[in-house]
């Protein structure tokens, strides 16, 4: 039993059975002033003012939380944490004047993580990927969603994906993997796209499925990488063995992503720089969450989606980090909040909601994670004393986290 109590605010109490904020919801956000909340084995047991406090809860462990916010811990919808080596030279390139396609163009971004990955150990590639779960749960995420996609041959997708699997066996952060495998044309598939398009239908997805690898299905469905057509056949292939579509779409251009994303009940279509009317329509009344990366739009220097149209359309927010070597080399969603307050004009309320409920829908979490609620798992942040809620995206490079609970558990490396 743990017992957290003077809190100063505690923030994002809700009913338990809340699916998503959309439209105008998302500028709310529920908190408790001079709270407490207890805890029992790994979920939430009960909260409430201090005032009226039961005295037997006094009797667990106790954290004082006097001037400091707890919070649901951030739920990260969109990550390739699990990577080999870095790409800092492109960044390099990319500084220099060279745009993200040109460098893909040139055999560099993808196809450059591809090389590097295929070259590396499953044990390697999960000796390096660690650290990041370890860095991420530090800034305060409770849950992942991390893809395969930089393997792009069946042996290697599956290596990826088992890193992904051992992650979540041997860590304290809830994962969702999402298998990738059209990410990028391999280079030795250079303009014979629908056979690699065959290979990642006939053989990688039945591999994937066999082993239970995967959460969700992905394609990276935009200018210069893989087709509506290509997307509507992958995706029709992976209903067959039960994954939900989780896509890139629109980050390059008006692909058609979204729209075929929402007709294969997509849960989540990512990225979305582009998007008009056309696109907002098709989401408005889908069960699809649309998830904006602004982390990728601020180290690309890419234009930002709309997210106010979007959201005064009616519609719901995700935000995720897109933690990756090429366009996002960051995890820390505290930053993601930040960016999408200054960026795309988000409110804090917006911003916190976007990284919690609704980024916990978008990873099919919802039941457990991403509010404080009676029943949920207790992963949870407790900051260092600040004002106020508005602070945390406000103070974007200070570290404000405190103490990380995680399933109950205090973390020791907080
Ligand atoms: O979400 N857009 C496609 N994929 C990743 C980039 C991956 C990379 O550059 O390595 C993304 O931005
Ligand atoms: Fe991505």
């Amino acid at each position: 039993m743990l017992l957290i109590k003077n809190i100063k605010q505690l923030l994002q109490v809700r009913q338990e059975r809340l699916k998503w904020l959309a439209g105008s919801e998302m500028a709310g956000l529920p908190f408790l002033e001079d709270a407490y909340l207890y805890i029992e084995g790994d979920k939430i047991v009960d909260f409430g003012v201090m005032e009226d406090i039961k005295p037997g809860y006094l009797k667990a462990e106790i954290i004082d939380a006097e001037d400091k916010l707890v919070m649901p811990s951030f739920c990260d919808s969109h990550t390739h944490l699990v990577y080999a080596g870095s790409r800092e030279m492109e960044y390099v390139d990319k500084i220099k004047g060279l745009s993200y396609e040109e460098i893909a163009k040139r055999g560099g971004g993808i196809l450059n993580s591809v090389k590097l990955l295929q070259d590396t150990s499953e044990d390697e590639l999960f000796r390096q990927s660690l650290p990041r779960i370890k860095e991420i749960i530090r800034m305060g995420t409770g849950a992942v969603e991390i893809k395969s996609g930089y393997g792009l041959t069946t042996k290697d997708e599956l290596k990826m994906l088992r890193v992904i699997k051992r992650l979540n066996q041997e860590t304290d952060l809830s994962i969702r993997s999402t298998f990738l495998g059209a990410h990028a044309v391999p280079a030795a598939f250079k303009n014979r796209r629908d056979d690699y398009v065959s290979i990642v239908i006939n053989e990688m997805i039945p591999a994937v499925a066999a082993e239970g690898l995967a959460d969700f299905v992905d394609v990276f469905c935009d200018r210069g990488f893989f087709t509506v057509e290509d997307t509507d056949k992958i995706l029709s292939a992976a209903a067959g063995y039960g994954l939900r579509p989780k896509i890139h779409a629109n980050e390059l251009d008006y692909s058609g992503g979204i729209q075929v994303g929402v007709k294969h009940d997509a849960l989540s279509v990512d990225h979305l720089e582009y998007t008009g009317e056309k696109e907002i329509d098709s989401l408005l009344g889908s069960e699809t969450m649309p998830t904006l990366l602004p982390g990728a739009s601020f180290f690309l220097g890419m234009v930002n989606p709309p997210a106010r149209k979007m959201i005064d359309a009616g519609l719901p927010i995700a935000l995720a980090s897109d933690f990756n070597p090429g366009s996002s080399p960051s995890g820390n969603m505290k930053m993601i909040m930040s960016f999408a307050c200054v960026d795309l004009r988000m409110t804090p309320e917006e911003a916190i909601n976007a990284v919690t409920i609704n980024t916990a829908y978008a990873m099919g979490l919802e039941k457990e994670m991403g509010s404080i609620s009676r029943g949920k798992t207790a992963s949870l942040i407790i900051t260092k004393k600040v004002p106020g809620y508005q602070f945390l995206p406000y103070a974007y490079g200070s570290d404000l986290v405190d103490t990380i609970i995680l399933n109950g558990k205090i973390n020791a490396e907080t």
